[in-house]
């Protein structure tokens, strides 16, 4: 059979790594798709750059409309990035008629539900296992091997770049800044890492996953998004005395009165599974009213694992190259006439337990007025700790780590206490998760 001609777009982190593991699998991947897979053809920014991946039987070209347009390539893999040109470039690729792969989270989760309609239309498709959590076939899973779930939640450490962070500071004390350039450096960031840190890229994936999960159609805006940046060492410190692990979760949830989606750091207790991933590992508890818990774990970004993502996609859509489309998995778990527009709960309406760190002055009476504010608000106490820095300062950080209560009270509980003559810096507010 003729081999199958593919077009990447971008030879950059994981294009070069994709293209590497294509060429050092071929023998397997062949026996595996049922045909010879051949790169053809490859668009970059700058062609005269080294690459990580042998190009000599690749033609370059600095034009990434050119490979999209090829009549020779049958499948475009676009791991570019980025959103405007990246949308056009997948649109272009199905008018004329291939099959996309992509690893491109925000792009999927902004401009998915346009996207997959297109490439219905076309009855071709576009893939993207390798969009959401690296090298783990997290999509696979929900869409394929649990379809007999109705799926509960999920719950998931869904950014390498975070993990890492949060892990070196942790356990080598290092600082925020050069972590952060170290995951750079390792690839593991976005191009713009304000992505990872602030959080976006983790609701990209959020979005993704909780439309899969539960047949909603994509809603990148319904997500409630924290990052990262704003945590102190402090308070990783603190939160490990206490027992537990400060991670970059993502959840979402079916509640009463509509769906719970948000991602945000998180005290998670110190034995739960998911305190223990570390480094650039993500994980993944998914929780279906059939099977129970799952949990899915890997290498979260990265070349290598992220290109085990995209090949498989690849051998996928070679080996449906013949099939029907109208009996192909659909793009988002559910048919498409069947997918629903969700009710969303606003964060102010969710109920989670927290850890607070007040700066409050040391005096008789403070704890008090702090406790009083609590328990007006219908906030209650689980632990309490003065800690006691050793100097002269007469301010000191208490850290309270409340029961489960409502954000919003909560939140209007920490405006009032921070209101107080005796606060002298605004409180450190971190969700705390059981994950029962
Ligand atoms: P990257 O290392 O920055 O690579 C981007 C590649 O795209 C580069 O080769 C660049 O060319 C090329 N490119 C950019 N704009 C172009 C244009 N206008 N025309 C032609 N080529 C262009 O990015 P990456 O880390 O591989 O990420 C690629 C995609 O995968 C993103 O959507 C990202 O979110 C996703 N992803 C990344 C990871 C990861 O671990 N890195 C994991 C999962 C998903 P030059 O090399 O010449 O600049
Ligand atoms: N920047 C992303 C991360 C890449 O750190 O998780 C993988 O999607």
């Amino acid at each position: 059979m003729k081999p199958v001609h593919v077009g990447v777009i971008g030879l950059g982190t994981v294009g070069a790594g994709t293209v590497d593991v294509l060429a050092r699998n071929a023998p397997e991947i062949a026996r595996r798709a049922g045909r010879e897979i051949t790169v053809t053809r490859a668009a970059v920014r700058d062609t005269s750059r080294p690459r990580a991946c042998d190009t000599r039987n690749i033609a370059l070209t600095d034009d990434p409309f050119a490979v999209v347009a090829d009549s020779r390539i049958d499948v475009v893999l676009e791991l570019m990035g980025g959103e405007e040109t990246a949308f056009d470039l997948v649109t272009t690729a199905l008018e004329h008629g291939k099959h996309v792969v992509t690893a491109n989270k925000a792009l999927i989760a902004t401009r998915g539900n346009e996207l997959f309609a297109k490439a219905s239309e076309a009855g071709r498709v576009v893939a993207f296992e390798a969009a959401v959590a690296g090298g783990i076939p997290v999509i696979k899973v929900l869409r394929e091997s649990l379809a007999g779930n109705r799926i509960d939640s999920l719950a998931g450490i869904l950014n390498g770049t975070c993990n890492f962070i949060l892990t070196e500071i942790r356990e080598q004390g290092l600082e925020y800044g050069a972590v952060l350039n170290e995951a750079q450096r390792l690839g593991y960031a976005e191009a713009d890492p304000h992505f990872d840190v602030g959080g976006i890229d983790a609701a990209h994936k959020l979005t993704i996953l909780a439309s899969i999960a539960f047949g909603t159609h994509l809603n990148f805006d319904s997500v409630h998004i924290e990052g990262i940046d704003q945590l102190r060492q402090q308070d990783i410190i603190y939160a490990d005395e206490l027992g537990y692990r400060i991670k970059h979760l993502g959840i979402a949830r079916r509640q009463e009165g509509g769906l719970d989606l948000r991602v945000h750091p998180c005290l998670v207790p110190e034995e739960h599974l998911l305190a223990n991933v570390s480094g650039v590992m993500n994980a993944v508890l998914i929780r279906g009213d059939v099977v129970g818990d799952t949990l899915h774990y890997g290498a979260g970004a990265g070349a290598q694992p992220t290109a085990s993502a995209v090949v498989a996609d690849l051998v996928d859509v070679v080996r449906t190259l013949t099939a029907d489309p109208g009996n192909r998995v659909p793009h988002l778990a559910f048919q498409p006439a069947q997918l629903a527009d969700s009710e969303t709960l606003a964060i102010t309406e969710i109920q989670c337990a927290h850890y607070l760190r007040l700066s409050v002055r040391d005096e008789p009476g403070v704890l008090a007025e702090v406790t009083k504010i609590l328990g007006q608000r219908q906030v209650s106490i689980r632990v309490i700790i003065q800690k006691d820095l050793g100097g002269d300062d007469r301010v000191v950080p208490v850290v309270i780590v409340t029961h489960t209560a409502k954000e919003a009270d909560v939140a209007q509980a920490v405006r009032e206490i921070e209101a107080l003559e005796v606060s002298s810096a605004p409180i450190v507010r971190i969700r705390l998760e059981t994950l029962e």
